[in-house]
């Protein structure tokens, strides 16, 4: 019997394959879609302080290798969202969650996180510190001392189970240094990777999305050896209290296994969910378990983590 079960802090899931925040997840009606497929959970579109309709359209596009989006943060407002889940938690065989959030100001992110603190939700919030595509609001991740300011801030007086999702790094020295920030605070998880944000594609001789003349947060194909690499490169580097959760480039059991591989304990996903449908998580979970009978493992803690380098 293989079981691809898994845990993020105290919360337990049956599958560790979910979407991944922005994708089939705006509106109760497509994350109830979610929890009706094989995932293990669902995400949250990330919610705001108040409901924004985000950047005009076209801005979403498919690729042969991926997807760029510039989609401004459109939701429905952070309430929304989280008086779905405080309804959702209530019938006693759902599963857990999470809720994606951020502020478009650090305050407006304290307000959020303290409405949230006072509220009966107590499953598990994702801190979006990497949103590519708001006019003016660079991706706060990237920005070391607003992160750590911002994180401490928070954990002075919010006490439930918080992740962060975080944007690709590319530069071993900015890998340590954002590590020696996230180990400071009692994170449960950090999600990597968001987007590889500000990509350009071009159909003949035009963008191919309207907003920012184009520019636009890429993922799928192209960003799977940038994912893994930030995967592993925190997996090394964070204490074993944080957890990693693996996004970016999954489209087959072999991608999720490869992120588990890297360390990751819950693995999500975005451009392929949008091109396939929620169907995919059947597809997905019955290729790794597949890599996973050839291999002789029996759960992820088999081979989490365990990724061979060369002599
Ligand atoms: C959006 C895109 C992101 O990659 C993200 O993390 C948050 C928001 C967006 O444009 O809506």
């Amino acid at each position: 019997m293989v079981s691809t079960a898994t845990q993020i802090g105290s919360f337990t899931f049956d599958n560790c394959l979910m979407n991944a925040a922005g994708v089939y997840c705006m509106t109760k009606e497509e994350l109830l879609k979610i929890e009706q497929s094989q995932a293990g959970s669902f995400v949250t579109k990330t919610g705001t302080l108040t409901a924004r309709q985000g950047n005009p359209e076209p801005r979403y596009a498919d690729t042969n290798l991926g997807s760029i989006n510039s989609m401004g943060l459109p939701n429905h407002g952070f309430h929304y969202y989280l008086d779905f889940l405080s309804e959702l938690a209530k019938h006693k065989d759902s599963k857990s969650h999470f809720l994606s959030v951020v502020g478009m100001s650090p305050a407006e992110t304290k307000t959020i996180l303290k409405t949230i603190m006072a509220s009966d939700y107590d499953g598990l919030v994702e801190l979006n510190l990497s949103c590519p595509n708001v006019p003016g609001k660079p991706q706060i991740a990237y920005d070391f001392d607003t992160t750590d300011q911002l994180l401490e801030s928070i954990f002075s007086d919010y006490t439930k189970p918080l992740g962060i999702k975080l944007p690709p790094y590319f530069d071993i020295v900015h890998f340590d240094q954002a590590a020696a920030i996230f180990n400071k605070y009692p994170l449960t998880f950090v999600n990597c990777v968001n987007s590889i944000g500000n990509g350009l594609v071009i159909d003949d001789e035009q963008v191919i999305i309207k907003p920012k003349n184009g520019f636009g947060g890429i993922g799928g194909d192209y960003i799977k050896p940038t994912a893994l690499a930030n995967v592993h490169a925190f997996y090394q580097r964070l204490k074993p209290s944080i957890q990693i959760i693996g996004t970016g480039g999954v489209k087959t059991g072999r991608d999720a296994f490869e992120h588990i591989l890297c360390g990751a304990s819950m693995v999500q996903i975005g451009t392929a969910l949008h091109q396939e449908g929620p169907a995919i998580f059947e597809r997905v979970t019955t290729e790794l378990k597949t890599i996973m009978i050839q291999k002789g493992y029996q759960r992820l803690e088999d081979f989490r983590g365990q990724l061979k380098y060369m002599a």
